[in-house]
């Protein structure tokens, strides 16, 4: 994040600038209005609609995607209808910590641990967590989504990882994935407040979460590595979160930790101290003995 203010930020994706709304910037921006202006897109939100409506304004020199890197992972970034960018940077603090904690259940084990993502969508999360020597089980709704995190898998030269790619509904795949005896070390999960599954089945988080949640605490194997779940857009608050994911896995021992991740600005641009914007909750338990 370059700059934020004025109920908008300003972000750089790769070599590109784009402006989107964010209601959580009560503050005025640092930067020149002009900096604002040559940015190469901006999310123009629609007046009925300021949660949700709204079209992207393209720089005609804009290509349709390109190409971005976190680490070793390669992956494609694009404007997307849903305001985002195809990814969720701030989510880069779950993939270091994943690929930390694999390394450890690794080493402890030796043997790589299996791990579930659902709701997986391009498949950052999955190919990082593969690249630190993780087993994944990728599972999403969306035919199109899949096809992203496949062409992300390509770009990051990772064919030959053990990646499972299933088009699916996240909470019929883990009830499935009981019945037949199926077990993770890991479960990594962002689901939508409301989504659809490939054959129309709904996803309402506050009314499906307490039954996945209790489903992916009878998928761990006995030696459980951990459970990260992120949250967006939702009116829950912290407390709330940390206490469902408590309900299901407070009597299995380990830590559990929750928060909000953030987007920080750039401090080196304005040379003033960065301000952060909460994007989404999250709950992490490990089962690490540490
Ligand atoms: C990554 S989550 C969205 C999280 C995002 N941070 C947000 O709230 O905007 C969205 C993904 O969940 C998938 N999805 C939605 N409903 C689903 C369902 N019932 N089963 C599996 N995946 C689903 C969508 O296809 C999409 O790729």
């Amino acid at each position: 994040m370059i700059d934020s203010g004025d109920g908008q930020k300003l972000e750089q994706f790769g070599p590109y600038r784009f402006v989107r709304p964010e209601a959580q910037a009560l503050w005025a921006p640092r930067l020149e209005k002009s900096a604002w202006q040559e940015a190469d897109g901006h999310f123009i939100t629609s007046g009925q609609d300021s949660e949700n409506g709204g079209n992207w304004r393209l720089n005609n020199s804009l290509p349709e995607n390109w190409q971005m890197q976190f680490e070793d992972i390669h992956f494609f970034a694009m404007p997307t209808s849903f305001r985002h960018l195809g990814f969720f940077p701030e989510q880069s603090v779950h993939w270091q910590w994943c690929a930390q904690k694999i390394k450890e259940f690794i080493k402890i084990h030796n043997r790589a641990p299996r791990i579930l993502n659902l709701f997986a969508y391009s498949g950052i999360a999955s190919l990082h967590a593969a690249n630190a020597g993780a087993e994944i089980t990728h599972i999403d709704a969306s035919k199109k989504a899949v096809q992203l995190a496949f062409d992300n898998r390509a770009l990051s030269k990772l064919e030959d990882a053990p990646i499972r790619f299933i088009t699916e509904d996240a909470l019929q795949f883990v009830q499935r994935e009981l019945r037949r005896g199926k077990s993770y070390d890991g479960i990594i999960l962002d689901p939508p407040k409301y989504g659809r599954g490939p054959k129309g089945e709904i996803w309402q988080l506050h009314e499906n979460l307490p039954s996945l949640l209790s489903n992916c605490q009878q998928l761990m194997t006995n030696s459980p590595l951990f459970l990260v779940a992120t949250i967006y857009a939702v009116r829950l608050s912290i407390i709330s979160v940390h206490a469902a994911i408590a309900n299901s896995f407070s009597n299995m021992g380990g830590e559990l930790t929750s928060g909000e991740i953030a987007l920080i600005e750039d401090d080196t641009v304005s040379s003033k101290p960065p301000r952060a914007i909460g994007q989404a909750l999250y709950a992490r338990w490990c089962g690490l003995a540490t």
